[in-house]
Protein backbone atom coordinates (compact mmCIF):
# COMPACT_ATOMS: atom_id res chain seq x y z
CA UNK A 1 0.00 0.00 0.00
CA UNK A 2 1.16 3.50 -0.73
CA UNK A 3 0.02 7.25 1.04
CA UNK A 4 -0.75 10.12 -0.48
CA UNK A 5 1.58 12.60 0.31
CA UNK A 6 0.88 16.53 -0.69
CA UNK A 7 4.25 18.79 -0.68
CA UNK A 8 5.38 22.08 -1.63
CA UNK A 9 8.42 20.96 -3.68
CA UNK A 10 10.56 24.40 -4.98
CA UNK A 11 7.44 26.52 -4.64
CA UNK A 12 5.04 24.12 -6.81
CA UNK A 13 2.24 22.08 -5.51
CA UNK A 14 3.24 18.17 -5.58
CA UNK A 15 1.66 14.80 -4.69
CA UNK A 16 2.97 11.61 -4.27
CA UNK A 17 2.42 8.20 -3.92
CA UNK A 18 4.89 6.49 -1.46
CA UNK A 19 5.56 3.67 0.28
CA UNK A 20 4.90 4.42 4.10
CA UNK A 21 8.26 3.31 4.89
CA UNK A 22 9.90 5.55 2.15
CA UNK A 23 12.49 8.11 3.34
CA UNK A 24 12.53 11.53 1.92
CA UNK A 25 15.90 11.54 0.58
CA UNK A 26 15.02 8.31 -1.31
CA UNK A 27 11.96 9.83 -2.97
CA UNK A 28 14.02 13.42 -4.18
CA UNK A 29 16.72 10.98 -5.63
CA UNK A 30 14.98 8.70 -6.91
CA UNK A 31 11.33 9.17 -7.63
CA UNK A 32 11.60 13.15 -8.09
CA UNK A 33 14.43 12.82 -10.12
CA UNK A 34 16.33 15.59 -8.08
CA UNK A 35 19.67 14.76 -7.35
CA UNK A 36 21.50 17.40 -6.05
CA UNK A 37 20.60 16.52 -2.51
CA UNK A 38 23.42 13.75 -1.93
CA UNK A 39 23.30 10.91 0.00
CA UNK A 40 26.82 10.36 2.20
CA UNK A 41 26.42 8.21 5.45
CA UNK A 42 22.04 7.53 5.07
CA UNK A 43 22.10 8.06 8.79
CA UNK A 44 22.49 11.17 9.84
CA UNK A 45 26.00 12.05 10.43
CA UNK A 46 27.07 14.11 7.64
CA UNK A 47 24.84 16.63 6.20
CA UNK A 48 25.21 15.69 2.29
CA UNK A 49 21.08 15.14 2.25
CA UNK A 50 20.78 18.56 4.19
CA UNK A 51 17.56 20.25 2.50
CA UNK A 52 14.75 22.58 4.18
CA UNK A 53 11.76 21.64 5.67
CA UNK A 54 9.37 24.75 6.22
CA UNK A 55 12.65 26.55 6.52
CA UNK A 56 13.88 24.61 8.64
CA UNK A 57 17.57 22.78 7.65
CA UNK A 58 16.26 19.16 8.24
CA UNK A 59 18.47 15.72 6.90
CA UNK A 60 16.14 13.95 4.45
CA UNK A 61 18.09 10.86 5.08
CA UNK A 62 16.11 10.41 8.89
CA UNK A 63 13.06 11.71 7.40
CA UNK A 64 9.86 9.89 6.32
CA UNK A 65 8.59 11.20 3.48
CA UNK A 66 5.03 10.25 4.84
CA UNK A 67 5.38 12.83 7.89
CA UNK A 68 6.12 15.83 5.57
CA UNK A 69 2.17 15.75 4.38
CA UNK A 70 1.47 19.45 3.87
CA UNK A 71 5.06 21.17 4.50
CA UNK A 72 7.45 23.41 2.17
CA UNK A 73 10.51 21.23 1.01
CA UNK A 74 13.64 22.65 -0.74
CA UNK A 75 16.42 21.72 -2.42
CA UNK A 76 19.00 23.00 -3.85
CA UNK A 77 17.78 23.17 -7.20
CA UNK A 78 15.11 25.72 -5.83
CA UNK A 79 17.16 27.72 -4.08
CA UNK A 80 18.57 29.96 -7.59
CA UNK A 81 15.44 31.81 -8.39
CA UNK A 82 14.29 33.09 -12.30
CA UNK A 83 17.96 32.08 -13.16
CA UNK A 84 20.05 34.54 -10.27
CA UNK A 85 22.25 32.26 -8.19
CA UNK A 86 21.52 32.70 -4.08
CA UNK A 87 23.49 35.06 -2.64
CA UNK A 88 25.31 32.14 -0.68
CA UNK A 89 25.63 29.70 -4.00
CA UNK A 90 27.73 33.19 -5.79
CA UNK A 91 29.58 33.35 -2.03
CA UNK A 92 30.80 29.25 -2.56
CA UNK A 93 31.86 30.38 -6.63
CA UNK A 94 33.67 33.66 -4.88
CA UNK A 95 35.41 31.95 -2.40
CA UNK A 96 36.48 28.62 -3.74
CA UNK A 97 34.16 26.70 -1.26
CA UNK A 98 33.75 23.50 -3.56
CA UNK A 99 36.37 20.98 -4.20
CA UNK A 100 34.95 17.90 -4.78
CA UNK A 101 31.35 19.27 -4.42
CA UNK A 102 29.71 16.59 -3.27
CA UNK A 103 29.10 18.15 0.53
CA UNK A 104 28.27 21.56 -0.84
CA UNK A 105 24.90 21.20 -1.18
CA UNK A 106 24.03 20.04 2.21
CA UNK A 107 26.44 22.51 2.83
CA UNK A 108 24.75 25.34 1.11
CA UNK A 109 21.07 24.54 2.27
CA UNK A 110 22.01 24.46 5.89
CA UNK A 111 24.12 28.06 5.45
CA UNK A 112 20.85 29.54 3.51
CA UNK A 113 18.62 28.02 6.73
CA UNK A 114 21.12 30.07 9.33
CA UNK A 115 21.18 33.30 7.35
CA UNK A 116 17.66 33.57 6.51
CA UNK A 117 16.22 32.56 10.12
CA UNK A 118 15.86 36.44 12.29
CA UNK A 119 16.42 34.86 15.38
CA UNK A 120 19.55 33.33 14.91
CA UNK A 121 22.91 34.41 15.60
CA UNK A 122 25.41 34.85 12.92
CA UNK A 123 29.13 35.80 14.25
CA UNK A 124 31.45 33.37 13.28
CA UNK A 125 31.32 31.08 16.29
CA UNK A 126 27.20 30.67 15.71
CA UNK A 127 27.95 30.05 12.37
CA UNK A 128 30.90 27.20 13.20
CA UNK A 129 27.93 25.71 15.63
CA UNK A 130 25.17 25.36 13.09
CA UNK A 131 27.51 24.20 10.51
CA UNK A 132 29.02 21.41 12.42
CA UNK A 133 26.44 19.22 11.43
CA UNK A 134 27.85 19.32 7.62
CA UNK A 135 31.22 17.08 6.84
CA UNK A 136 33.43 17.90 4.26
CA UNK A 137 36.04 14.92 3.06
CA UNK A 138 38.38 17.44 1.45
CA UNK A 139 38.58 19.94 4.30
CA UNK A 140 37.41 22.69 2.45
CA UNK A 141 36.26 23.98 5.91
CA UNK A 142 38.57 27.48 6.10
CA UNK A 143 36.71 28.62 2.34
CA UNK A 144 33.26 27.56 3.57
CA UNK A 145 33.70 29.60 6.09
CA UNK A 146 34.55 32.48 4.23
CA UNK A 147 32.07 32.35 1.65
CA UNK A 148 29.51 32.47 4.59
CA UNK A 149 31.04 35.15 6.36
CA UNK A 150 31.10 36.88 2.79
CA UNK A 151 27.10 36.26 2.13
CA UNK A 152 25.99 37.57 5.64
CA UNK A 153 27.13 40.75 4.90
FE1 LIG B 1 21.95 12.26 5.59
FE2 LIG B 1 24.58 11.84 5.80
S1 LIG B 1 23.24 11.30 4.15
S2 LIG B 1 23.29 13.01 7.12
Amino acid sequence: ATLTVRLILNGEPVTLEVPPQAILLDVLRDQLHLGGTKKGCDHGQCGACTVHVDGRAVNACLRLAAMCEGQAITTIEGLAEKGQLHPVQEAFLVHDAYQCGYCSPGQIMSAVALLEDPEAATDDAAVRDAMSGNLCRCGAYRNIQAAIADARR
